[in-house]
């Protein structure tokens, strides 16, 4: 999907790159609004796994934990031969990217599912939280963010590149992103914070503490690994090995997805006035909240 995007991506326009649907931009090499639409014929199950964060989070790196878990379960529970293997996924998980056909494709896969999504809580398939299936919400700092999707996107053929960061942090402020606003991310999935069903880690968290993250991860979804399978989990987990791996795992665009794959680039980015802006507009929108009082940098 990657890769057709990428080539389709290099024969358009900037302005071409992006479409809007419900006031929201997306990449129009990877999402369509016929794609949203069919969307709704999601049969959502009470043990599907929902991995829900901002672009740029680090959804591959709690993705690749949350497979890890499933297959360490299903190989104690259904005496599957492998539990943890790179082989490319059935279906492209994250929820809104790829075609027409993706929902009845994923009605028939077998329980657990693990879907990705970077789609605000209102654009979500309504089956999701009728369902009451358990989402994991990963928030990462603002600044890391946009450091991180600034790269990206000028990384990505299918995303519009910036000649410079002072562009792309004005694009960043001001709503101009795919999938939207981070605050306006963050602000909206606050309303679903304290719910049972939904469990948040930040990205920084996990980072400090593997270990525990993923033991909370685990213990969130109903597994209950060993001490040992957790470091093997951990360990497969760490940036390096997910970047050695990612040939593999994600074939040419691991390259540009494992980047730094830590906290505070943002640093060596931000000048003064950019950092001021950004610590008025996360007061200003999130900063009393509760997600917002969880992400610290
Ligand atoms: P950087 O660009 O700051 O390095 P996503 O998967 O949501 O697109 O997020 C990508 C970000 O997560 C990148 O951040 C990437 O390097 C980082 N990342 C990927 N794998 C990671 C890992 N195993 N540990 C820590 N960070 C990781």
């Amino acid at each position: 999907i990657i890769d057709q995007a990428m080539v389709a991506a290099n024969t358009m326009d900037r302005d071409e790159l992006l479409f809007s649907y419900k006031g929201i931009l997306y990449p129009a090499t990877f999402c369509s609004p016929e794609v949203f639409r069919a969307m709704e014929s999601l049969e959502a199950r009470s043990d599907d796994i929902i991995l829900a964060g901002y672009p740029k989070s680090g959804t591959n790196w709690v993705g690749q934990i949350l497979n890890d878990l499933v297959g360490i379960f299903e190989k104690k529970t259904q005496n599957k031969e492998s539990s943890m293997n790179d082989e490319e996924l059935e279906e492209f998980p994250y929820l809104e990217i790829g075609d027409t056909g993706k929902f009845e494709r994923m009605n028939k896969l077998p329980s657990r599912r693990v879907i990705f999504t970077h789609l605000l809580p209102e654009n979500l398939p309504r089956s999701i939280f009728k369902s009451k299936a358990k989402i994991l919400l990963l928030i990462r700092n603002p600044k890391d963010v946009a450091t991180s999707f600034y790269h990206f996107s000028n990384a990505m053929s299918p995303l519009p590149s910036y000649e410079t960061w002072d562009d792309f942090f004005v694009a960043f402020m001001t709503k101009k992103m795919p999938w939207g606003c981070y605050f306006e991310y963050i602000s909206k999935w606050n309303k679903y914070a304290d719910d049972e069903n939904v469990m948040t880690i930040t990205y920084e968290e996990l980072k400090e503490h593997p270990v525990l993250g993923v033991k909370n991860i685990a213990a969130f979804f109903g597994f209950s690994p060993t001490e040992k399978e957790l470091q093997i989990v951990v360990e497969r987990s760490s940036f390096q090995s997910m970047k050695k791996n990612s040939q593999k795992t994600h074939g040419a665009f691991g390259n540009l997805l494992f980047r730094k794959g830590g906290v505070s680039d943002w640093k060596n980015h931000f000048s003064e006035d950019q950092n001021e802006k950004m610590d008025k507009a996360f007061e200003e929108h999130i900063g009393r909240t509760k997600l917002g009082r969880k992400l610290k940098y």
